[in-house]
């Protein structure tokens, strides 16, 4: 039986983790981001209210839990305690239950100012980034000047490595960039005052884990963006900065692979993006529409219109195999629902093989299959046989296609609203 199961973006994003986070969050112990930053925008809603997460893991709403942030996380400090007042207003009890890495990186001010220098200066090329500095954050990571949260708490060691940091960010601003510098001394003491708050927090995500394993407690580990996004095997360069795929919980938790018991794959039953980038599904036509209207696709962090399309297997065929995934959860299905004819794809003309980088994804054609749509309302549906037909072949097609079982579906944005087949943390 598994204890610790991961969950996975296999698309662009925002394919609905967070609702099903905050579902298996009742039968976890704790829930852990590995990567990302408040670049995620996770909407869970329960008895009809809406919360939209970053930085804190979706098992925050379900009392009890413990929340834990890894060192693969990049941490905007004014970003979290923002969000952690936030949620402590509505009465949620956040600080007692969040534990977070001191091996966090942190996003400073500049790194937002870079992100939107970088994107500006690359006009029509743009990324489309969410513009919360995430990138020129985990440069300076890789680069080994970044700042820790561990630094935050030391003044005189977060002023030592600010300076160096700063220095060097307002150099590329001002001189390649010709934009604004950032305030040395505003950063200064902003992040001094942010890291003390901080601080009661800090805990080793990595002991925490292996105790809780120790002790066969069960652990969710809940990825943010999606595995087309992710820096290696995504569309590069119009990903984000991070991991997103099944490597990223090792690194950015600190645990092993045997830790790992059950990768659940979150999947849209279409295909949505935001920002820039190649898209070959993407529709462009009354259809797309209909499913931006249906699925309500605007983004949860920066408000921006999703670019939709048909469901595509072959890259979804790709990711399940790179993550090793165990079962999918196919979510939005009740926005299809309105459609006659429902589309897969399921080979790409134009490349013999999976595309690497968006110059090959670009000359990519899609080849559909088309699928009776069918009659009735998914919509809040629980039960599997009550599945129309027309729905469970499409979802049946899919498995063939991708060589991995459904075991759950999303059918609504509220909690409750799902089908279990195999429920991740049972027999
Ligand atoms: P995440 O980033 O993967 O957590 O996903 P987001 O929260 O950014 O986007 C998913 C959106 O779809 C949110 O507005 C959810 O409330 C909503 N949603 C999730 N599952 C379903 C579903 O099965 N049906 C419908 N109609 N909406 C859903
Ligand atoms: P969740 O966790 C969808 C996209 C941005 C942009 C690219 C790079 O809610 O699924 P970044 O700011 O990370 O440097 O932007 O990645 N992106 C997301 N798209 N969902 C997300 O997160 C995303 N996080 C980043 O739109 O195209
Ligand atoms: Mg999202």
């Amino acid at each position: 039986m598994s204890r610790s199961v991961v969950i996975l973006g296999t698309q662009w994003g925002d394919e609905g983790k967070g609702k099903i986070v905050d579902l298996l969050a009742h039968d976890v112990a704790a829930v852990v981001r590995f990567q990302g930053g408040h670049n995620a925008g996770h909407t869970l809603i329960v008895d009809g209210k809406k919360t939209v997460l970053h930085l804190v893991p979706s098992g925050i709403l379900v009392d009890g839990v413990r929340c834990l942030i890894g060192n693969g996380v990049v941490v905007a400090p004014r970003a979290l305690i923002k969000e952690i007042d936030a949620l402590e207003e509505r009465g949620i009890d956040v600080r007692s239950r969040l534990g977070i890495s001191p091996a966090c990186p942190v996003i400073l001010g500049c790194h937002e100012a870079l992100d939107r220098a970088r994107e500006s200066r690359r006009g029509k090329k743009a990324i489309g980034t969410t513009g919360r500095g995430i990138g020129p954050a985990y440069e300076d990571k890789a680069s080994r000047h970044g700042l820790r949260l561990a630094d935050l708490a030391d003044p005189e060691r977060l002023a030592e490595k600010l300076e160096g940091v700063l220095d060097y960010h307002n150099f590329l601003l001002e001189h390649y960039y010709q934009a604004e510098p950032v305030d040395g001394a505003e950063v200064a003491d902003e992040a001094a005052r942010l890291g003390e708050q901080l601080a009661p927090m800090l805990v080793d995500v990595t002991t925490e884990l292996h105790r809780l394993r120790r002790d066969s407690a069960r652990v969710l580990f809940e990825g943010a963006q999606g595995s087309l996004l992710d820096i290696d095997h995504g569309t590069y360069p119009f990903v984000t900065s991070s991991n997103t795929t099944i490597g990223g919980v090792m690194t950015g938790a600190g645990v092993g692979p045997t830790d790992i018991d059950y990768v659940l794959g979150i999947t849209k039953a279409y295909t949505t993006r935001v920002g820039g980038g190649p898209f070959p599904t993407e529709l462009n036509d009354d259809d797309g529409r209909l499913m931006a209207e249906r699925g309500v696709e605007f983004g949860a962090t920066t408000g921006r219109p999703r670019r939709c399309g048909w469901l595509d297997a072959v890259a979804l065929k790709r990711m399940v195999r790179l993550n090793g995934i165990t079962g999918l959860c196919i979510t939005k299905l009740d926005v299809l629902d309105a459609f006659d004819k429902v589309r897969i794809c399921t080979h790409y003309e134009g490349i013999d093989r999976f595309p690497l980088g968006a110059e090959e994804w670009s000359r990519v054609s899609p080849v559909y299959e088309t699928h009776p749509g069918w009659d009735g309302d998914t919509r809040g549906l629980t039960e599997l046989d009550r599945l129309p037909k027309a729905a469970r072949a499409y979802l049946d097609r899919l498995e063939e296609l991708v060589e991995a079982p459904v075991h759950m579906l999303s059918t609504g944005p509220e909690r409750d609203a799902n089908v279990i087949i195999r429920h991740p943390f049972k027999p």
